[in-house]
């Protein structure tokens, strides 16, 4: 007897020692276990699909997409938000070392060196093991870059501002006006309009002046003391002139 005979090496126990030969299986050993393509397999695949479709159509009509106003492209207070997926990349870009004279940084550096070696993990790391905890260094970079997201998304959840957000994006009534009246003037002779808007649709952390429900009074005590973050003293006319203000402001109503 030589050596060896009759013993079969296997060194990697994924690998079969006897490679079987790709002939496919011979279906007939299952009878009353195959079934026609068409029509019994197709028409079950077309009715859970249906299934899939209608569930799809209910929920968009139940929960319809959370429209903001027309985007204003002028409109340079909007603070827009991203997706909950890229919150954490969003969330970056507010550090101070990750911003300003360092946007490429954060922009491009850190997600750069974190999606890059993500991208040359398989050949960086070649090693034969699986375990997760025989291969510390892949296991590592995926437990803090794990962290980091989660805390980065976190944050930036925690730290937005949710209030000025949906006022910033509330949409407004088109409410016809003159901008030749008298009214309107005196809103830009006061600077009214910078906030405001000149279509008073506001933007940003400003309200829309049309479409309030203001009496002429209340619009006289903000232009004169100013309410919330709007400063006080920005009308700087006359008695009449706040008048003539007041009731073109309380005007605006959408009907
Ligand atoms: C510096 C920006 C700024 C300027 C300039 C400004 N406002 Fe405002 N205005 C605001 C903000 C912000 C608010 C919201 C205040 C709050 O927190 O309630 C506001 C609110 C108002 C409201 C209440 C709107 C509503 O529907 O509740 C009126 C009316 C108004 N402003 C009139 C004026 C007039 C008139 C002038 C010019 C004399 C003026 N504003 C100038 C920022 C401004």
């Amino acid at each position: 007897m030589h050596r060896g005979k009759g013993m079969k090496f296997v060194g990697d126990s994924r690998v079969p020692a006897e490679r079987k030969p790709n002939i496919p299986k011979d279906y007939s050993e299952f009878p009353g276990k195959t079934e026609a393509f068409w029509p019994n397999f197709l028409l079950k695949e077309w009715m859970v699909g249906a299934v899939f479709l209608i569930g799809y159509l209910c929920l968009t009509i139940a929960h319809p997409s959370p429209l903001e106003k027309m985007a204003d492209p002028t409109d340079t207070a909007y603070i827009p938000l991203p997706d909950w997926y890229f919150l954490f990349l969003y969330q970056l870009l507010k550090y101070s070392y990750a911003s300003g004279p360092y946007n490429a940084i954060g922009a491009f550096i850190i997600p750069g060196l974190a999606f890059g070696g993500l991208l040359l993990a398989p050949f960086i790391d070649r090693g034969p093991e699986r375990r997760p905890s025989k291969r510390p260094l892949a296991t590592g970079f995926m437990l803090l870059a794990l962290a980091a997201i989660t805390f980065l998304t976190w944050e930036s959840v925690a730290t937005h501002d949710w209030e000025a957000a949906k006022a910033q994006g509330q949409i407004v009534a088109e409410v016809e006006f003159d901008q030749e009246s008298d009214g309107y003037k005196l809103l830009d002779q006061n600077g009214c309009l910078a906030c405001h808007g000149g279509d008073l649709q506001g933007g940003g952390p400003n309200p829309a002046l049309v479409g309030n429900e203001l009496t002429a009074d209340d619009v006289k005590d903000i232009a004169k003391n100013g309410r919330g973050s709007m400063p006080a003293g920005m009308f700087k006319g006359t008695d009449e002139e706040l008048e003539v203000l007041a009731e073109f402001v309380s005007s605006l109503k959408s009907e």
